[in-house]
């Protein structure tokens, strides 16, 4: 891969710099609900903050379709940020026009100001030259420190980039690290655990992962797919039908390497108290859905974590937000942290899991990525990170 410029790079002092982060995080009752990704664009925001830089940030938040919207106004995310720096943040109530441009000019070095909501506008899904040029103008440099968004070619993420000096924050820098060149040539045995709803989000990493992975673990949603591909009826299940083929090539083309549930955790209902019970994985009755891997399977995946060298894990293996049906992806963050190999966490439910289960610390690498997590594992340039000035 071809390597990037970073803040390593660059001499901030006195320069007006506009930071990329990915705000977009969870509001939960009207609070930030999880601010890993607002945690992990502080290292970038208090190196440039030393250095004497006047910082700008930018971020979109959910999908307010082009438009103003104060649900989605970013607002919480700078209160949030105040208290984490402990220091006053000036806000502009428009990324562009008038009003970012007067709060920046008044601006001065050590000084931070949040702009609102980019996708307030159309043209940043829509990477519009007009207003990329317009988010340049507010500074001298550009620097990228949103991973969660690297998959987007937006306005602020690509059309800002190739109009000012343009590098990688250290959050993006230790993403790129971990995920690209890791994953580019990782240590054997490398192995996967996928989990999640649905195997349509992931036929692309599982065909890449068969390239690369020694071992691909299967569970979640997803694997009721594979099950029904196999000719197994699934009750009530989750099931994607239109994706049956796919499982079943799939299938036919890993061999060994793709491991599916032995067994499972059953349910009646799709409710928290609903009455459950464990079976080998086999045909399940009519007015049953699987909602868990069951403990087996996990102890099964466990043995194949303790032998691995580099673990990769995306997805949870069941109903993880119903008590009853997260042990599976409890059991698995379990052994993903104690593991002796290099270990890589993405997606919001996993990491998720694993911060509940107080593991955070032992884990490689936790990436912030959604979508971005995913496109890395299927093997997809990030535009994102390819519109930045190479070293
Ligand atoms: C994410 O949450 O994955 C990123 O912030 C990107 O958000 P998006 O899927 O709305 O583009």
């Amino acid at each position: 891969m071809v390597q990037k410029k970073t803040l390593h790079d660059i001499n901030p002092k006195n320069k007006h710099v506009l930071i990329r982060v990915d705000f977009n995080v969870p509001i939960i009752d009207g609070e930030v609900g999880d601010d890993t990704r607002i945690l992990s664009a502080l290292p970038t925001i208090k190196y440039l903050l030393k250095e004497q830089a006047a910082i700008i940030l930018c971020s979109h938040l959910g999908r307010p379709n082009g438009e103003p919207n104060p649900k989605y106004s970013l607002r919480l995310e700078g209160d949030h940020l105040v208290n984490l720096l402990k220091m006053p943040i000036a806000f502009a109530e428009n990324c562009i026009g008038a009003e970012a441009v007067n709060a920046t000019q008044s601006l001065k070095p050590g000084q931070i100001l949040l702009l609102e909501n980019t996708r307030f506008h159309a043209g940043e899904t829509k990477n519009n030259p007009e207003m990329a040029k317009k988010l340049a103008a507010l500074a001298d440099i550009f620097v990228n420190d949103a991973f969660g968004s690297v998959h987007r070619a937006h306005a602020s993420t690509v059309g800002v980039a190739s109009l000012i000096p343009s590098v990688a924050g250290l959050s993006l820098e230790e993403e790129i690290k971990y995920l690209k060149n890791t994953l580019g040539n990782p240590d054997k045995p490398f192995v996967t655990i996928l989990g999640g709803a649905k195997i349509s989000d992931k036929i692309g990493v599982i065909q890449n992962l068969l390239k690369k992975a020694d071992t691909i673990m299967i569970g979640g949603g997803m694997a009721n797919t594979f099950f029904k591909s196999q000719g197994y009826p699934i009750g009530d299940s989750l099931v994607e039908d239109q994706a049956l083929n796919t499982a079943r090539d799939l299938v036919i083309n890993a061999g060994s390497k793709l491991r599916l549930p032995i067994d499972l955790v059953i349910a009646d209902k799709f409710e928290p108290n609903a009455t459950s019970k464990t079976i080998p994985s086999g045909p399940i009755p009519n007015g049953w859905r699987i909602l868990d891997i069951g403990p087996e399977t996990v102890a099964q995946y466990m043995k194949v974590i303790q032998n691995a060298k580099t673990v990769v894990w995306n997805g949870p293996m069941g109903v993880f937000e119903f008590p009853a049906f997260s042990k599976g992806t409890v059991g698995i963050a379990q052994a993903v942290a104690e593991s002796e190999a290099l270990t890589i966490v993405g997606g919001g439910e996993s990491v998720a899991a694993v911060k509940q289960s107080g593991l955070t610390e032992k884990i490689s690498h936790i990436s912030t990525g959604g979508g971005a997590f995913l496109k890395v594992l299927e093997g997809s340039t990030l535009p994102g990170v390819a519109a930045l000035q190479d070293l």
